[in-house]
């Protein structure tokens, strides 16, 4: 039988998913302390890989993932060719436009310097509500850029709150929510149908 590929991503998604496949019973070849990047599981048949989070929808979409795990953000920046067919009800957090508490730079009618990991859905923000803008891409750390007058606001994830809080930065506006996300490639979907049908109903039946 053919292993089932999945790319799971470093960072928080990462044990998130680590934590739910060792709760189905299929993570226990996993070791995120390690410095190893596969993990095999030759009792299920399943083949992990641990990437960084921008880089699974690469794997995915070239077919060396069959599945990958990842959130919502990097789907929507980054468009990829694959299907999206969980939601995994994990790693709940928003998109917001934050900026330096009481200071109103942001209503006013210039151009918006926005600094941001993520372009894409900060341009398509803005461009709807027609607000001209500039974009600032940083890597991470973004809540430093208005701090240092690099950037008039950013447009960040917020989960808990508190890398805004311990900056004193405040949310403008809301944009909307995201989640982690099951994603599939889709010629795996197709010939491995069965063993991903299997998975997903493993992973429902745990919300039971
Ligand atoms: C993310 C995000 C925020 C922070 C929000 O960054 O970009 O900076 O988490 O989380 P909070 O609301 O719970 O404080 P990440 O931890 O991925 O690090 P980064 O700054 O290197 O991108």
């Amino acid at each position: 039988m053919d292993f089932l590929n999945i790319a799971i991503s470093k960072g928080r998604i990462g044990k998130e998913a680590y934590n739910l496949f060792k709760e189905v019973g299929i993570g226990d070849s996993i070791n995120l302390n390690s410095r190893k990047l596969i993990f095999k599981d030759e009792e299920n048949k399943i083949s992990y890989i641990y990437v960084k989070s921008s880089d699974v929808l690469t794997y995915v979409e070239n077919g060396v993932a069959d599945l990958g795990i990842v959130g919502k953000d990097i789907i929507l920046e980054n468009e990829a060719d694959v299907y999206e067919i969980f939601d995994l009800g994990l790693g709940k957090c928003k998109f917001v436009v934050a900026g330096i508490k009481e200071q109103h730079i942001y209503c006013k009618d210039q151009v918006l310097k926005v600094a941001t990991k993520y372009p894409n859905i900060a341009k398509k923000y803005f461009d709807k509500k027609s607000k001209k803008i500039k974009l600032i891409k940083l890597s991470g750390s973004v809540e430093l850029a208005p701090l240092v007058g690099l950037s008039d606001v950013i447009v960040d994830l917020v989960q808990t709150g508190n890398t805004l809080k311990a900056n004193n930065l405040q949310i403008i506006e809301e944009m909307f929510d995201i989640s982690t996300r099951l994603v599939c490639n889709r010629i795996s979907y197709r010939f491995k149908y069965d063993i991903i049908a299997n998975l997903i109903q493993l992973l429902k039946g745990r919300e039971n």
